[in-house]
């Protein structure tokens, strides 16, 4: 089993045990993510791969599906794993919570089966019900959606349960509380169908907008102060104190935000104002979550300095990729979203491969590198280590990823702006131009180049999958070995 491989010894808590299974499941559809977007990418270039076999509009809904999956698994393991750290109490009726890792295991499992064998066919009631309800990022069949409500609703009656069990209940898990009830419960907006495609999309960036600009961006906030103080020693009250500042600024800008996605979908012009307006500041708490952490670290780095030769850094492959996560949140959401956002820029780049950089690099930065941090930090306490050591394998694995990341960001804004320019601007829109854009050698050598930095991305996933497997046992063994007693002196 991949979360035993994770690390060495197991834990005695129950609920870490838990957490290891959801991050191993989370990391093996990372990587059918990367595949499913390489096959997608591939298929830019030479439309005709896998033509009829694989088509491309499965590839790409199995790519980003596989993505909100993985982050929403991980998202959970982080929470069972914080959990006993922050209540002192194991998660409430955990047996449940175990058999619902299996069912909904299961459940992903048979959707992506039947995503890959049920391509094309008409859409009729029982598509929605069986197949898929075709709702970008969301795409799970009603039966399956259903089945998540019911997983989600356990999740949270493990993690209340505890909370509430808790003697001080701290600030981060206050937040947390919150959030998920805020989060789970977004998702029902995304269930519904009406066939007026207006309303269906309203209520659709409900969950989508409201998930990565709200919702998740405070998670990342609770998570991000939870690793500080686990990292460098951060002092609860100022990571508290910052995290509540967030929280006000993120809902503050993030929920009027989604006036962004309702420029040109069927809504009142009023939205045009709104959106400009409030998504505009969205930028603004990205900035304090970078400060944040910049400034927490500074402060404790001259705090232990001062207390001479104490290792600042407990893990230092997990503070790299927080690190990660605090620029490429402000980098990927705060100025490649601030770029479209408003009306007069987004009625030019709007549904352009500009998008799509912007995507890219905002969910990587602002959550797959936190997720990652959070894996560190539980292989690091499921193998009992003091200090975790970056590995040769950490270092190249970081290299590649943000450099493949962002390789695949500059060729997709190039591909944008392309679009924007020709497409757009000068052509006017439409469909004879949409394909004159593509055709166009700069449209066409930025595809190749987006392959080829999705290889290089592909590779430092592998070094990251292959680090996070061997690198508790192996700073475990030496860690044994150094602890062995020295022999005596003849
Ligand atoms: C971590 C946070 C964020 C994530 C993960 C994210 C991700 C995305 C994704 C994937 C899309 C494409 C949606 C689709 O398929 O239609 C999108 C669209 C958009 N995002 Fe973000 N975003 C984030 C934050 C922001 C922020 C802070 C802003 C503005 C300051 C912003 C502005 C926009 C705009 C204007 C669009 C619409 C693009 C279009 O018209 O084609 N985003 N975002
Ligand atoms: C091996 C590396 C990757 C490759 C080759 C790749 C390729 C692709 C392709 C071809 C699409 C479809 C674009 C379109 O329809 O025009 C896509 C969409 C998307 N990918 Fe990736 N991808 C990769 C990695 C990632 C990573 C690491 C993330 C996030 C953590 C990500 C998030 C997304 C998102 C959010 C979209 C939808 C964007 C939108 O609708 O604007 N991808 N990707
Ligand atoms: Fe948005």
């Amino acid at each position: 089993m991949l979360s035993k491989l994770l690390a060495h010894p197991a834990f005695e808590s129950p609920t870490k045990r838990l957490a290891m299974k959801y991050f191993a499941v989370a990391l093996v559809l990372f990587g059918a993510q990367l595949l499913f977007g390489l096959l997608a990418a591939i298929q830019f270039l030479w439309p005709d791969f896998l033509f009829n076999l694989l088509d491309f509009s499965i590839n790409r809904m199995v790519h980003i599906n596989a993505m909100v999956v993985w982050m929403l698994y991980a998202m959970i393991g982080s929470v069972y794993y914080l959990l006993p750290d922050e209540t002192g109490h194991e998660a409430a009726g955990l047996k449940l919570g175990e058999l619902v890792f299996w069912i909904l295991t299961l459940a992903v499992a048979v959707v992506v089966l039947v995503y890959l064998f049920v391509q094309v066919g008409p859409g009729k009631d029982s598509t929605i019900w069986l197949i898929t309800e075709g709702r970008e990022y969301i795409e799970a069949p009603r039966w399956a959606d259903i089945g998540i409500v019911a997983v989600v609703l356990v999740f949270y009656y493990n993690v209340l349960g505890a909370y509430l069990k808790a003697e001080r209940k701290t600030g981060i898990m206050t937040v947390l509380v919150a959030d998920l009830l805020a989060l789970a419960g977004l998702y029902l907006a995304g269930m519904f169908y009406t066939d007026n495609i207006s309303m269906d999309q309203y209520y659709w960036w409900w969950v989508i907008h409201l998930w990565v600009e709200a919702t998740w961006e405070v998670f990342v906030g609770a998570i991000a102060a939870w690793a500080l103080i686990k990292i460098v020693g951060a002092k609860r009250r100022i990571v508290e104190m910052w995290l509540w500042i967030e929280v006000l600024m993120l809902f503050g800008s993030g929920i009027l935000g989604l006036g962004h996605h309702y420029f040109w979908i069927g809504t009142p012009e009023y939205w045009w104002e709104i959106g400009a307006l409030f998504s505009s500041l969205e930028p603004v708490p990205l900035v304090a979550m970078f400060v944040h952490v910049l400034y927490d670290w500074g402060k404790e780095q001259g705090r232990t300095q001062a207390l001479e030769n104490r290792s600042a850094i407990r893990n230092a492959p997990a503070m790299a990729w927080v690190s990660i996560n605090a620029f490429g949140n402000f980098l990927g959401a705060g100025i490649w979203g601030f770029f479209h956002t408003l009306p007069q820029v987004n009625i030019y780049t709007h549904g352009t491969q500009f998008t799509a950089a912007h995507g890219h690099l905002a969910f990587f930065g602002a959550y797959a590198a936190i997720l990652i941090a959070m894996m560190y930090l539980a292989i690091q306490g499921a193998a009992g280590i003091r200090i975790m050591r970056m590995t040769a394998l950490s270092k190249w694995s970081i290299a590649l990823l943000v450099f493949g990341i962002m390789g695949m960001t500059v060729a997709l804004t190039i591909m944008g702006y392309e679009q924007t320019l020709v497409e757009r601007a000068e052509l006017g829109g439409g469909w004879q131009a949409y394909f004159t854009a593509q055709n166009l050698p700069w449209y066409v050598q930025a595809q190749g180049w987006r392959l080829a930095m999705g290889v290089v991305t592909f590779i430092g996933f592998v070094l990251l999958f292959v680090d996070l497997l061997t690198i508790g046992n192996r700073q475990h063994e030496e860690r044994q070995h150094e602890m062995e007693p020295a022999p005596a002196a003849a």
